[in-house]
């Protein structure tokens, strides 16, 4: 394989790779730490369920576009877009989405450097004998740091570097064959134990009991945003990704399929958070540490605690890599297709950019959290404009460039490979695709920003 080469472009070897690959970027920490997180701090139950329904009636419609106009075209974000709509500003979506892959892995990187401060914890049995406050205390006394935390972000990176460099069959396939249905058991494991802890079923009725008076406008978008950060929608990953897909396969089962297991694991990690949340008192708005202050409680609950910690850290970096190379592949295979540069150049400075960019979101937690904007650090700005504005405008843009522009001839010849599929469902997609998905993200939108 020739990662060097920008005019023969790599691709993926099958079914299997592929579904791992886009479920691999899917999964990530937006699953296990950003949903709980955000749930906790949007009153529960009531933005569960519209983050679900925004799932259904927008995320799938939007993914399985993404999957359309990317193995169409056959190439990057931007590419995909100029080769269908030639001499018209679609390009832009692309655009944006390359600008928002840069501030998303700007704090993804963060975050996901923290996932291995506690795998370091968790060999050398740190949370062992620890109350909750201590906990609590620990993670707070980490990031607030100002070389640690950006040491782990500065590992992490070159990770995510090392791997794309690597290349689409060699690297990112085989990480997300092996591992993702291991960290699925983890899970599985972890909530049997949570919901057997005493005092569980608070935490479930959290979860699942819609309340809608807790429900607020920026909930409302703030789901809408994480149905997209967590489908890894609306910013060209899946357009990259399927661009890199054979003409056989079936993107419509692959988009389902996708969907259902990145929201079976978020609802699992909920389950696993939320009952142990309320069994130890701990506050479910804690924010951006809740689950790093809550699992590492319950791991001293279990028997074997200690390797469960141990795997628990070690899966969740695992996943938060094969998000994090989905997200530099969409700006390296824009810097290397459009731009020309070759394909380890434009890896190695994309790397280095966006880790410079991480650099002040890792310290919005301690030395820096005293500089906000109307009450948001640096860190939750990114997130902010990354999630809650350029994803939505991003998802509108792209359901409508397929229900629009598209349109029908094109799409069916695209969903069901020039007709060897029935694809019955297609009338339905293009509805959602036309008129509901992009209506209901620019009401959420505009009413979520205070427009409407
Ligand atoms: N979907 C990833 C997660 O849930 O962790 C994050 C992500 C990956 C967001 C790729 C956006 C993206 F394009």
């Amino acid at each position: 394989m020739e990662t060097n080469d920008i005019t023969q472009r790599d691709s993926f070897t099958g079914r299997i790779g592929i579904i791992a690959a886009v479920a691999g970027s899917a999964v990530g920490l937006g699953n296990i730490w950003k949903f709980p997180y955000i749930t906790g701090v949007y009153g529960g139950g009531a933005f569960v369920l519209v983050y679900l329904i925004c799932i259904a009636i927008i995320g799938l419609p939007v993914m399985l576009s993404e999957f359309t106009i990317g193995r169409k075209a056959q190439r990057n974000a931007v590419g995909s877009f100029k080769k269908l709509a030639p001499g018209k500003p679609w390009f832009l979506t692309g655009v944006m989405g390359i600008a928002a892959a840069f501030m998303i892995l700007a704090f993804y990187g963060v975050v996901a450097g923290w996932t291995l401060e506690y795998l370091g914890k968790a060999v050398i049995n740190s949370f062992a004998g620890k109350n909750p406050a201590d906990l609590e205390g620990m993670f707070g006394g980490f990031i607030s740091q100002v070389i640690r935390p950006i040491f782990w972000q500065f590992i992490f990176m070159g990770l995510t570097c090392w791997i794309v460099l690597a290349g689409i069959k060699g690297g990112i396939e085989k990480a997300s064959k092996i591992l993702m249905p291991v960290l699925l058991l983890i899970i599985v494991i972890l909530d049997i134990r949570a919901i057997t802890l005493p005092g569980a079923g608070e935490g479930l009725s959290f979860l699942f009991k819609p309340d809608f008076s807790k429900l607020s406008a920026e909930g409302v978008l703030s789901a809408l945003g994480h149905a997209f950060f967590s489908l890894s929608l609306g910013m060209g990953t899946l357009i990259t990704y399927s661009s890199y897909m054979g003409k056989n396969e079936n993107l419509g089962s692959m988009a389902i399929q996708c969907t259902v297991a990145d929201t079976g694991i978020a609802l699992l990690a909920g389950v696993a958070i939320f009952p142990a949340v309320f069994a130890f008192g701990i506050e479910p708005g804690a924010g951006p540490g809740l689950v790093f202050i809550t699992l590492p409680n319950v791991f001293q609950q279990m028997p074997g605690g200690y390797i469960f910690s141990l795997l628990f850290f070690l899966l969740l970096a695992v996943a938060a890599l094969t998000s994090s190379i989905s997200i530099l592949e969409v700006v390296v295979a824009y810097f290397s297709e459009e731009l020309k540069i070759a394909r380890r150049n434009a890896t190695i400075m994309a790397t280095i950019a966006i880790t410079i960019v991480g650099i002040p979101c890792s310290l919005s937690m301690g030395a820096m959290s005293k500089v906000q904007f109307l009450g948001k650090t640096f860190f939750d700005w990114l997130d902010y404009i990354a999630a809650n504005i350029l994803l939505p405008i991003g998802g509108l843009l792209i359901v409508a460039f397929v229900g629009w522009y598209l349109g029908y001839d094109k799409t069916k010849e695209e969903i069901t490979n020039s007709g060897k599929l029935k694809a019955a469902y297609l009338p339905l997609f293009l509805f959602l695709a036309k008129f509901i998905a992009p209506l209901v993200i620019a009401i959420v939108f505009l009413h979520g920003l205070g427009l409407f």
